[in-house]
Parts: C-alpha cells; structure tokens; sequence
C-alpha cells in the first residue's frame, strides 16, 4: 500500500526543494518541512487512546498517542528528515540503519545498526528521502522484522514506481508515504526528474553545490 501527500503545500515545497538552483541550508529546511506533512498524514490512524483533561470549566474527553514511536532514519540522507519528525512527536525514540548503495551494483551495503528496545511493540517509522531501487528500503524493514518490529511504515520525498513495486512484493504489510512517485530509473538508477543526490544535497558534499 501506498499513499501520496499532494497536497498543494507540499507540493509547492517540492517543487523548490527539486529545483536544482537549491542550496544546501534551504534543501535541509524544505526536507524538513516535507517530512512533517507527510509523517502528518502516515500518523493520522495511529493509536491513540481515551484521556480525561480537566479544562478551566470542565473534563474534555481527549486523545493521546498509545504506542512507542521509533523513528529509523537510514544512514546517511534519512537523517535529513528526522529533525522534521521530532518537532512533531519529541517522545519518539530513535534507532540506526547504515545503509549505502554500491555505486557499482547499486545493492545496498549495510555498515551499522542500533535500535531502541522499543523496537518491538512500538510503531517503526523509516525515513529516507529517495526510495529509487527499493534495494535499500527493503534491506531496512528485514533488519527491523529480524529485531522483532511489527508495525513499520516507511516515509520518503521522492520515490517511483520501479522501487514501489519492489517495496510492496517484499513487505506488502508496510505502508509507504510519498511526497511524489516520479517517472522512472535512469541508467545510474537515479530518480528522474527526482531531486538528484539527496545526501550530496543535504549535507553540501556536492561539487556543484
Ligand atoms: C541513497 C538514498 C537511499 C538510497 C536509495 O543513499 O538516500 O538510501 O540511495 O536507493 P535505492 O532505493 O536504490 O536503494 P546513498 O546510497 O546515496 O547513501 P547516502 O545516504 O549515504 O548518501
Ligand atoms: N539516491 C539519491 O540520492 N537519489 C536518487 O535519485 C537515487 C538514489
């Protein structure tokens, strides 16, 4: 299952944060703006439950989150939509996937790992802002599902369809949550028209940039 947020405010930060004119300082900000409407809508059916609030005048029946947040960037351009996640929901724990895709085979290579306890009764969140191959994606959920995770969802910026289908016949129990599906794989297996190297981009390692 999938679901793209597109709606205008989002799409309207898209289309600055693909714009190749696009610093590094603003690409980090949009990133993080683009996470947290889209982690906005992947949390709309979290579980939550019944609290009683005692207001100024009355108790109001209200609602709070009732599952552990574990937030999964993977290594290193995910990191560039967690600060996003946390201004949302500060509780949320963090935990580690190391992941970097062979500029050769494109396979992902994994160097590290470290999750919270949480991990396995909580709600796992990867992020990351390209899913392209897929490769990378998949290999996160298998380490998640291997420490005990149930419940993942995945939030990237920018995937299409190829990595999709690859995601949803590995792991169809795990939504993805995209800002946009674009055309297709280049050669390089780069998304196109995507937003080009988003760790490059993220972190200013680029030469153009
Ligand atoms: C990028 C991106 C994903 C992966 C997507 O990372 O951030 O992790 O490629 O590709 P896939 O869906 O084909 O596996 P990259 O390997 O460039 O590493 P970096 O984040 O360290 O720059
Ligand atoms: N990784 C990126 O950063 N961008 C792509 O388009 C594909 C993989």
């Amino acid at each position: 299952m999938h679901v793209l947020v597109d709606h205008p405010c989002v799409q309207h930060k898209l289309a600055i944060i693909r714009d190749v004119e696009t610093g590094h300082k603003k690409f980090r900000e949009l990133a993080t703006e683009i996470t947290q409407f889209i982690c906005y809508e992947a949390l709309k059916n979290i579980q939550v439950k019944e609290v009683e609030v005692r207001t100024p005048l009355a108790l109001a029946k209200c609602h709070t989150i009732d599952t552990d947040l574990v937030v999964v960037p993977i290594l290193r351009a995910g990191v560039g939509m967690l600060e996003g996640i946390l201004e949302l929901v500060p509780s949320a724990r963090v935990g580690f996937v190391g992941l970097y895709r062979d500029e050769e085979t494109k396979q992902p290579v994994t160097y590290y790992d470290r999750f919270p306890p949480q991990t396995v009764n909580g709600t796992c969140i990867v992020i990351d802002p390209m899913l392209a191959t897929g490769g990378s994606t998949v290999v996160a959920i298998d380490m998640l599902k291997k420490q005990g995770a149930s419940e993942i969802i995945v939030i990237c910026i920018v995937t299409c369809p190829e990595g999709l289908a690859v995601v949803e016949s590995a792991h169809p129990d795990v939504p993805v949550y995209a800002a946009a599906i674009d055309d297709y794989l280049d050669d390089d297996k780069y998304i196109v028209p995507g937003l080009g190297d988003a760790g490059d981009r993220l972190f200013g390692t680029s030469h153009a940039d």
